[in-house]
């Protein structure tokens, strides 16, 4: 992808603010909600910025929320690109590199996630403290674009550790137990079969779902800092006698939304 489209996107959305966002949100399936708690927003349709993907989705709400929350200027991207969709990881991860030059420093990712570890429970938060892309593929594949980065970018630590420590205080000060474990990242849109689910297990997976890491990838190539939290939607399969269903995923995501957003609004004051 040129460098020059990052720009023209960029130049297109500071015309439209005055203010110079410093941590960036994407969020999840169900999770777009906390998009609205944004004060004064400036609200952008992805359809409008030039070099977006644009959303294929009947009814999908896709916008860029660029505001303040809890005094701190933010911009949140209420609906992401998923591979699953048929969007090429240069369109997936197209809005990181967006954030970065209109000035985020930092990232919360989110999502939803099916739980591999059985001490999980649907519900829970989960801190990611590393990732397996099991994707099979790299968004960084294909001429390196130097302005945003090395070629062969470090990924020891993925997840920063300052902001691990920060969610850890913030959540043991609201007395929400917050889980901590691996996110695995899969292509979907298929659910994972039992015997994939042990393997999971067994290469070190806590978490499973179909988004997340491309973004992660692309945020730490240009140096951003980067925060997960998933929200634990479902068993991974094979754990309980029952079939998924992203019903379900959208059920338990609405009942932890509450908590979710107390949380990373409670963060946002101290990241
Ligand atoms: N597997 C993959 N992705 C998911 C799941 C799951 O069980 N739940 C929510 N996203």
């Amino acid at each position: 992808m040129r460098s020059e489209l990052f720009f023209q996107a960029a130049n297109f959305i500071q015309e439209k603010i005055n203010i110079s966002p410093k941590i960036g949100f994407i969020l999840g399936s169900g999770l777009g909600v906390f998009a609205d708690e944004i004060v004064n927003p400036v609200k952008i349709s992805y359809d409008e910025i030039p070099g977006f993907p644009v959303s294929t989705v009947e009814g999908h709400k896709g916008q860029l929320v660029i505001g303040a929350l809890e005094g701190v200027p933010v911009v949140a991207m209420q609906g992401r690109f998923h591979f699953y969709e048929g969007y090429s990881l240069d369109k997936v991860t197209f809005p990181v590199r967006v954030m970065k030059l209109i000035g985020v420093e930092k990232l919360v990712v989110t999502n939803a996630a099916g739980g591999i570890n059985t001490s999980f429970e649907p519900g829970d938060l989960m801190l990611i403290t590393d990732h397996i892309n099991n994707m099979g593929k790299n968004p960084l594949i294909g001429p390196n674009d130097d302005a945003f980065g090395v070629r062969f970018p470090d990924m020891s630590i993925s997840y920063c550790k300052q902001m691990r420590d920060k969610a850890r205080q913030v959540a043991h000060n609201m007395g929400l137990a917050l889980k901590e474990g691996i996110y695995v990242a899969n292509t979907g849109p298929s659910y994972e079969t039992p015997a994939e689910i042990r393997m999971l297990r067994k290469i070190g997976g806590d978490a499973v779902g179909m988004s997340t890491v491309p973004e992660v990838i692309v945020a730490r190539h240009a140096g951003m800092n980067v925060l997960g939290i998933s929200c634990i939607s479902n068993m991974a399969a094979g754990i309980l006698d029952q079939p998924l269903s992203h019903d379900e995923v959208i059920e338990t995501t609405e009942k932890a939304k509450e908590r979710f957003l107390m949380f990373v609004k409670e963060l946002t004051k101290v990241l």
